[in-house]
C-alpha cells in the first residue's frame, strides 16, 4: 500500500503527518510546495495530479479551501483514476448529501464524483473546527458576534479529526463507508461565551444579531463577499440546527471522547 497525503503543508495536514508519523506510518506528502520525497499536487493541474498519484494506492484527499472546489476535485478523482489509485479518503462536511449549508454543494458533488469513478471511499464528514471560533479570541474584545442565536454546534477539535484520517488510512475495515464526525457534545455560542469568560476572569458576552448585519459586518472589515457569505451561512445554519447532532463515530474512530471545547479555549487563551 502507497499512502499519500494532499494538503500535506496546511493545517490539518501538519496534523495528520504527526498521527501518520506517531502510528509508524509511510507515506508521500502531496502539496503545491511539496518537500523533498513528496509530489507536486495542485488540484488546478490535471496532468501534474496524474503524475503525482503514480504509484499511488491509498489517497487522503484535503478539500481545497476556496476556488472552485469541484471542479479542483474532480481533477483529483479523475487523475487519481487514471493513476490507478484505489481508495479515497475525503475529507467533507456533516451530512453532505442532505446538509443546508452553501458549502455542502462542493462536498456533495465531490462525493459523487468519488463514487461516479467507481473508486473505493470514505468519507470523513467534519463538523466544525472548534479552533474556527477559538481562534478569533486573540482579537476579539469582550463580544462574539455570530448569527447563531441559541442554535447548538458539535464542533471538534481539529486535532482529532487528523487522528481519525490516520486511524483511517492506517486501518483496515473503512471501506465504502461515511463518517459523521463530530464532538462528544454540542454547544451553543453562550456556552462558548461563558466557558471563555471563566477560563480567561474578563467579561465575555455572546451576542446574535441578523444575518444580513453580520454578512455587512465582514464585508465592512475587508473580507471578500464570498467569504463573507459562506461564514454568515455557517451561523445561520448553526441557528437551525444544522450543526447539532452529536454522532458516535468520531469518538469510535479515536478510542476516546473528543477533546472538550474548553481545552481549545485554553489552548488558544493560554489559560
Ligand atoms: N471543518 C471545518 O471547520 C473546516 C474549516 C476550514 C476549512 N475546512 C476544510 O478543510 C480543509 C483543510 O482544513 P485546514 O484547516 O487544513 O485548511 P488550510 O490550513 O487552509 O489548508 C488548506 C490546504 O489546501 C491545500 N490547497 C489549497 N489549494 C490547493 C490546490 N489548488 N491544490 C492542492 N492543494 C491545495 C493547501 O495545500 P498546499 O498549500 O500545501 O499546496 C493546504 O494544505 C480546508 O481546505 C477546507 O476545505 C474545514
Amino acid at each position: 500500500m502507497t499512502l499519500l497525503l494532499t494538503g500535506a503543508n496546511g493545517q490539518l495536514g501538519t496534523l495528520i503527518k504527526k498521527h501518520l508519523t506517531e502510528r509508524g506510518a509511510t507515506f508521500l506528502e502531496g502539496s503545491r510546495t511539496p518537500p523533498a520525497g513528496g509530489r507536486r499536487v495542485d488540484y488546478t493541474d490535471p496532468a501534474g495530479l496524474e503524475q503525482a498519484f503514480a504509484g499511488v494506492t491509498k489517497l487522503i484527499l484535503i478539500s481545497a479551501p476556496s476556488g472552485d472546489r469541484v471542479t479542483l476535485h474532480r481533477n483529483a478523482v479523475t487523475a487519481a483514476k487514471n493513476a490507478g489509485v484505489e481508495h479515497i479518503i475525503y475529507t467533507s462536511v456533516t451530512e453532505a448529501p442532505t446538509s443546508p449549508l452553501s458549502l455542502a454543494v462542493d462536498h456533495k458533488a465531490t462525493e459523487e464524483a468519488i463514487r461516479d469513478a467507481g473508486l473505493t471511499f470514505t468519507f470523513l464528514r467534519n463538523n466544525m473546527y472548534h479552533e474556527n471560533y477559538t481562534g478569533q479570541l486573540a482579537h476579539t474584545e469582550g463580544v462574539f458576534v455570530t448569527s447563531a442565536g441559541s442554535g447548538l454546534l458539535a464542533s471538534a477539535a481539529r486535532d482529532d479529526f487528523a487522528l481519525a484520517a490516520a486511524v483511517v488510512a492506517t486501518t483496515p475495515g473503512h471501506e465504502n463507508t461515511a463518517y459523521e464526525l463530530t464532538g462528544s457534545t454540542a454547544w451553543t455560542f453562550d456556552d462558548f461565551a461563558a466557558q471563555v469568560a471563566s477560563i480567561t476572569g474578563k467579561p465575555f458576552v455572546h451576542k446574535s444579531i441578523p444575518a444580513a448585519e453580520l454578512r455587512a459586518g465582514y464585508v465592512a472589515a475587508g473580507l471578500p463577499e464570498e467569504a463573507a457569505e459562506v461564514f454568515t451561512d455557517i451561523y445561520v445554519h448553526i441557528a437551525d440546527g444544522a450543526l447539532a447532532d452529536v454522532r458516535p463515530d468520531l469518538e469510535k474512530l479515536i478510542g476516546r471522547q473528543a477533546t472538550p471545547l474548553a481545552d481549545s479555549i485554553r489552548a488558544a487563551v493560554g489559560g
